[in-house]
């Protein structure tokens, strides 16, 4: 194959994979099986390294990991990751209104209902379409730049579709461990703790404690190759930059989408009070058929004039406040208790 060649095939490989990533990891509809998908990465990495003059830093292959960071950069934001205040019942979410009403003088106020993800704040640079920073939040004003790390998460693009986004921008969103990986991480803790001979309660000791924090830990690790075996996922949920062509929150998470972000679909624009509470109601009973973990809602006015308008306070802004759930800890009947023989014999009961 001669160079040019090589090229050509590197340039055609990378479009079809970027294509295959967002079908699976953001669309949940891939359209080739795990095995094609993998022969063409195969192809990729083979041609890159016979060609490394055609490596980029936004290839499909960067996903597989393998750069270390040893310690990771401090990075400020440019705009400060800021918190949210929060609620805890209707009655404190009607002073919320009372007091956006108030400022905005009776004007017409929509809502934009989301689900709070309970999960790892991440700020991302995108400079002409192409990923070039993730930063943790860190203290809201600076944090720790985990781009290596991020670029193995496979719904995150590296590379956007083309768009209307201006040359620089930054998307915030949540990273999260689906409940899923987060089982099974455990699942194979637990198998290798047996293997080594621990007992139950000091294997119970050394588990995961809950997806959020698994999250966090997976993020800070050194080695990108170990992040990549994790499975994290992200959901994007407000743009910041200048010279957008929207005009507000509901549409910029639109745009989002069409730029090929994984934006959540259970959004809801709500002309009033009424329907933020039955969205809060509805979530509260179905978060647990969530594929992973939310601790509330948060509600945010959609108009982006009306958010410049009310402003923030020393901490938080006016525009946006949170409703949070009570923790997801329960009190059950235990109706029965199995037992698990595991590959060394050991005996795990099971509730
Ligand atoms: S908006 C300025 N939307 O919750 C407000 N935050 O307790 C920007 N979070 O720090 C945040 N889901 O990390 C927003 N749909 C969502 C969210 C969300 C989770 C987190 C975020 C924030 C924290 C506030």
């Amino acid at each position: 194959m001669t160079k040019e060649q090589a090229g050509k095939r590197i340039k055609e490989l990378s479009h079809e994979l970027d294509e295959h990533n967002y079908k699976y990891y953001v669309q949940s509809n891939p359209t080739i099986s795990d095995y094609e998908f993998d022969k063409l990465l195969e192809e990729l990495i083979s041609l890159e390294k016979q060609f490394p003059e055609f490596l980029s830093p936004h290839s499909p292959s960067q996903r597989v990991g393998g750069a270390i960071t040893k310690d990771f950069a401090t990075v400020v934001h440019k705009y400060p990751m800021m918190s949210l205040g929060n609620t805890y019942s209707e009655e404190e979410l009607r002073d919320f209104d009372q007091r956006v009403r108030k400022i905005l003088s009776d004007e017409k106020i929509e809502y934009v209902c989301e689900l709070k993800f309970d999960g790892v704040a991440i700020g991302l640079t995108y400079k002409d379409g192409e990923l070039v920073r993730a930063v943790t939040r860190g203290d809201g004003v600076q944090g720790d730049d985990v781009t290596a790390n991020v670029k193995t998460i496979r719904s995150i693009p590296l590379k956007l579709k083309k768009g209307d986004f201006p040359a620089e921008f930054v998307i915030r969103g949540e990273i999260i461990l689906p409940r899923k990986e987060f089982d099974r991480m455990n699942a194979e803790l637990a198998a290798q703790l047996t293997e080594d001979g621990f007992s139950d309660d000091e294997i119970n000791e050394r588990l995961y404690r809950n997806p959020r924090n698994t999250a966090s830990g997976t993020l800070k690790q050194q080695d990108s190759a170990i992040v990549a075996t994790r499975n994290l996922d992200c959901f994007l949920y407000a743009l910041y930059g200048d010279n957008f062509s929207f005009k507000t929150h509901f549409e910029s998470l639109d745009k989002a989408r069409e730029w090929g972000f994984k934006v959540s679909d259970k959004v809801c624009l709500c002309s009033n009070l009424k329907v933020v509470m039955q969205y809060i109601n509805e979530w509260e009973h179905k978060r647990e058929k969530l594929g992973f973990e939310i601790d509330g809602v948060v509600i945010k006015v959609n108009n982006y004039r009306q958010q410049q308008e009310l402003g923030f306070t020393s901490k938080v802004p006016r525009w946006a406040i949170a409703y949070k759930y009570k923790a997801e800890a329960a009190a059950t009947v235990l109706n029965d208790i199995g037992y698990q023989i595991g590959r060394t014999g050991a005996i795990t009961p099971v509730a």
